[in-house]
């Protein structure tokens, strides 16, 4: 339903690129590749072949695949944090999630523009949490956007990165007992909404000029708050 508003000669081209994408079990990575039929999907729980990124050593896989598969689009869903204290926290769970938020995209970025792709390589950020100060999720929120960051200080001519940003969505990511599941649901979205509103940005890709960017805009990040009427309330501490 969603997809027929989308520019559908753009739209066919992104559905007929080969896909990689990273985190593609459940949630907005499934929603993605429900989508697009030439794809590849890569996680824990993977078929073609379990990966766990949040190792190391994880990057010898996603290259063998890479390798072996060549996609056109690469995309990094995978991501996730503990909440709460962080001295609450065993400091193992921090290293996850700087691991899986920041260190694997950003090497399998490295990678990708050693080898010369000539594709994009889409980040999934978080538009809440690239907004968070909260002290209860700061090792979630910082490594995101230290990884939004640090993608997007690549060149156009390194690598094409493209970072997508969605608001609060319906995935098990999100706690059953959240305040905007509880309080907001309306601002809880559906993943095949979000995933829809990503292949069109993304079928609008080849008009833009990514290569002249300003200070105050970068055309390769989509920030679901500044382009959608999305308002959160004042009182919580995000
Ligand atoms: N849900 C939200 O409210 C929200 C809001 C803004 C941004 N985001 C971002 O959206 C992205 C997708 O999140 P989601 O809400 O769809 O979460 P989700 O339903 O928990 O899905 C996460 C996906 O990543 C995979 N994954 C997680 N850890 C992994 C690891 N160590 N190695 C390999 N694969 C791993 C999971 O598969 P396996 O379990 O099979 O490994 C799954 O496919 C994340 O980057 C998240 O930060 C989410």
């Amino acid at each position: 339903m969603f997809l027929n508003e989308i520019n559908s000669h753009n739209l066919s081209k992104i559905r007929h690129q080969k896909s990689l994408i990273l985190g593609g079990s459940k949630g907005l990575g499934c929603s993605i590749s429900g989508c697009l039929p030439n794809s590849k999907s890569l996680s824990r729980s993977s078929s073609v072949e379990s990966v766990d990124l949040s190792q190391p050593a994880s990057i010898a896989l996603v290259e063998k695949h890479l390798l072996s598969f060549g996609p056109d689009l690469v995309f990094y869903v995978a991501g996730g944090g503990v909440y709460g204290e962080y001295f609450s926290k065993p400091m193992h769970s921090h290293r996850w999630t700087f691991e899986v938020n920041f260190f694997r995209p950003t090497q399998i970025a490295d990678l990708l523009k050693k080898s010369g792709f000539k594709g994009k390589f889409i980040y999934i950020g978080s538009a809440i949490a690239e907004r968070s100060e909260s002290l209860k999720c700061i090792s979630y929120s910082y490594s995101k956007k230290l990884a939004v960051k640090t993608l997007l200080s690549l060149s156009e001519e390194d690598l094409k990165v493209r970072v997508f940003s969605p608001p609060y969505m319906d995935t098990d990511l999100l706690p059953k007992n959240s305040w905007p599941r509880l309080e907001s649901p309306q601002l809880v979205l559906n993943t095949q909404v979000v995933a829809a509103e990503l292949l069109k940005w993304l079928a609008e890709d080849s008009s833009k000029d990514f290569k002249t960017l300003s200070e105050d805009f970068d055309p390769r990040h989509f920030d679901w708050i500044q382009r959608f009427k999305y308002t959160l309330p004042i009182d919580k501490n995000f």
